[in-house]
């Protein structure tokens, strides 16, 4: 029973040097893409907090007023701290599809 950490040891010490890991790293494709010349920074930058860029592009259609409405509802009932001024260009990109 004693032993048993000592042999351990002996295995992690007589093991083969490790080789280095390929280590993926995160970059810039969680990001949702600039429509047709319209910037996506402020959903980048509002909406991302909670959902992934895919959940946000998997959205069909909406007309202006329902994606204000979702916005609005973020706001409101989810408590997103959406900016205000941020909300034209939001909807300038949701309608740039
Ligand atoms: C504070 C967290 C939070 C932020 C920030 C947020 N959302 Fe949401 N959103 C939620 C939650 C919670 C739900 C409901 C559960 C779900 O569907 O994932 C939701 C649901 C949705 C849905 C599904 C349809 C619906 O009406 O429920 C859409 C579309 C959506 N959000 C878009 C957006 C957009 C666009 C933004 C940026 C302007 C945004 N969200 C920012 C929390 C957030």
């Amino acid at each position: 029973m004693r032993l048993a950490p000592l042999a351990l040891l002996l295995l992690i010490a007589a093991a083969p040097p490790s080789r280095p890991l390929a280590v993926d790293l995160p970059n810039d494709e969680g990001l949702l893409p600039e429509r047709y010349g319209v910037s996506a920074d402020a959903a980048n930058g509002n909406c991302l907090g909670c959902h992934s860029a895919a959940m946000i592009t998997a959205q069909p259609r909406l007309s202006r007023v329902q994606w204000a409405e979702t916005i609005a509802k973020m706001r409101t009932v989810y408590g997103a701290p959406i900016d205000p001024a941020d909300d034209a260009a939001i909807l300038a990109w949701l309608l740039a599809d």
